[in-house]
């Protein structure tokens, strides 16, 4: 006669069993064949992405077991463990983060209540903890079957978003659909990274543009990684694939600090601080109508290889990103030369000026490039709002408390010289190459204005004023008279820069400022 089990190991094994049961069923997600569809698509599933973010075995999952209560439209039908979010903490470079992730095999990574309380308990664990956290979006937006309940659950997360901005550092990677309301927690976070190809964000997709405004677009032209990383300006990174678009968020938060109360990590220094690269002593050209590649000069200065350039493709007259002086984490701001020859426009300003905020938010130094002739004229500018949009940048600028370092490397001209982080906004130390040219404006408009009744006056106007535009270069378009009205720190040779920068930057480690007592300014938006 077989021997039956004692009671007591019955019941372990029971328990061991509803357990395991119920953890194959939230690993298992939407199952195989949703899961063959996602791989399918070229896509990883929710868990695939997470381990390849994470360093190998470190993530800690939560809230596994949460289920949805809700039961109308078949959903009673539907109650799979975790609920089509996986959420959790685990190690990116032996650091903390949280992160959560839309599983498209749960009814298409469907926002819901269950997926409002996860996301909402790792944000809120993610700011008492002080580390960033990192959302992966991949589902059809608010779930139709529970409706005001999956708009609440947006809510919910739109606040702690807005809540946690410049508390912890947020990262969104867009890895599949995002649409309608649910693109603003992305938009409410620091950065987005979308995959080309595969990831698409649109408010309204292109069937209802269609019935609207009779425009005819496909989704990838609409509102896929290329659109958003070079047109709207709504996306910071446009990957080839998934596992770029993971790696360059271990890349990035490589960069900053866990929170605002830190500092970020210094690297282990790899490029000697004295080294003077002579090269850049020409790499201005002689002529000032010609152009030249600021991130030749960044990359010169900067630790070798320690550039991570964001939002590459949009507003290219401007630059901005990441990098390293002696093994700190900086932030760059600088025009491009190449393009537009670096005349700030509305996007450059809304550009530079958002970054700026974000790295004086999490104490990132700030070291300026600037070469403009100004900003861009035009009516669609003016009409666009130049003016408010080119005030961002002021403001940014001189509300950074942080480090701020420039080097003025050719023209800063009238307002474009004043906003790129002068002396005149507090700028800690401007440093000005020798051929650069601060004035008021260029000398060939200042001589047009200046002598238009002379030069109008005379039948052969050319040598005259070809005398004083020559003249007013000798007199204005250079960087001496800033100089010695200390307006300039010292004029450097070129090679100079990059010790220059890091001994100031050593200086002013600790740099405290005051601000004056308010609750928050207005910047103008
Ligand atoms: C519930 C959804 C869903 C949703 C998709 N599914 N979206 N279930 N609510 N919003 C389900 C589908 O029914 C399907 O279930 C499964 O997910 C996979 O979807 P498919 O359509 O088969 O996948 P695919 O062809 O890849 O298309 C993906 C998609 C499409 C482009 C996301 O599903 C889609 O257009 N969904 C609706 C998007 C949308 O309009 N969402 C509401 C936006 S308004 P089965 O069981 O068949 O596999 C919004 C307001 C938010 O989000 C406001 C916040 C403030």
């Amino acid at each position: 006669m077989a021997q039956s089990k004692p009671e007591a190991e019955v019941g372990h094994e029971a328990l061991t069993n509803k357990l395991k049961t119920l953890r194959g069923q939230m690993k298992a997600g939407g199952g195989e064949k949703r899961i063959e569809a996602q791989h399918a698509k070229g896509k990883m599933t929710a868990r695939e992405r997470i381990d390849a973010l994470l360093d190998e075995g470190t993530f800690q999952e939560i809230n596994g077991l949460m289920v949805s209560r809700h039961t109308d439209f078949g959903l009673d039908k539907e109650k799979i463990p975790g609920d089509g979010i996986v959420a959790g903490f685990g190690k990116v470079n032996g650091r903390r983060v949280c992160v959560y992730a839309q599983d498209f095999t749960i009814m298409g990574g469907s926002f819901g209540e269950v997926a409002g309380q996860k996301v909402a308990h790792i944000m809120d664990m993610a700011m008492d903890a002080g580390v960033p956290v990192i959302g992966l979006n991949d589902g059809g937006g608010a779930r139709i079957q529970e409706g005001i309940f999956s708009l609440y659950a947006y809510g919910e997360v739109f606040y702690r978003n807005t809540m946690a901005s410049g508390v912890i550092p947020q990262i969104s990677v867009i890895l599949g659909p995002c649409a309608g309301g649910a693109v603003y927690s992305p938009a409410l976070t620091d950065f987005i990274v979308m995959t080309k190809g595969i990831s698409n964000m649109f408010i309204t997709g292109p069937e209802v543009i269609k019935t609207v405004t009779h425009e005819v677009v496909d989704v990838e032209t609409l509102g896929g990684a290329m659109a958003h990383s070079s047109t709207s300006g709504v996306a910071h990174f446009a990957a080839e694939n998934e596992k770029e678009a993971l790696s360059a968020v271990r890349d990035l938060l490589g960069y900053l600090p866990a929170n605002y109360k830190e500092t970020a990590p210094a690297a282990e220094v790899s490029d000697d601080p004295w080294r003077m690269d002579k090269e850049l002593d020409t790499i201005v050209p002689a002529d000032p109508s010609v152009g030249y590649d600021m991130k030749e000069v960044i990359n010169r200065i900067c630790d070798r290889n320690s550039f991570m350039e964001v939002m590459a493709n949009f507003a290219q007259n401007c630059i901005i990103g990441f990098a390293r002086l002696h093994g700190q984490s900086i932030g760059i701001v600088a025009q491009q030369p190449l393009f537009m020859a670096g005349a700030i426009d509305i996007d450059a300003a809304d550009k530079m000026a958002r970054f700026v905020r974000f790295c004086d938010a999490f104490n990132i130094p700030l070291i300026t490039f600037s070469d403009s002739p100004g900003f861009l004229p035009g009516v669609s500018q003016e009409h666009g709002g130049i003016i408010r949009h080119g005030a961002k940048i002021v403001y940014a600028f001189s509300e950074a408390s942080v480090p701020k370092l420039t080097v003025v490397t050719r023209k800063g001209y009238g307002g474009a010289y004043i906003v790129m982080s002068s002396k005149h906004i507090h700028a800690d130390m401007v440093f000005a190459w020798p051929g650069a040219e601060i004035a008021v404006m260029g000398a060939e408009g200042a001589v047009a204005i200046l002598y238009r009744k002379e030069l109008a006056e005379k039948a052969d106007s050319g040598e005259e004023r070809k005398r004083l535009v020559a003249e007013f270069k000798e007199k204005f378009s250079n960087p001496y008279i800033a100089a010695s009205a200390g307006f300039v720190d010292d004029v450097l040779f070129p090679h100079e820069t990059r010790p220059r920068l890091i001994a100031a930057l050593e200086l002013l480690r600790d740099k405290q400022t005051h601000t004056p007592a308010k609750k928050h300014g207005c910047i103008p938006l």
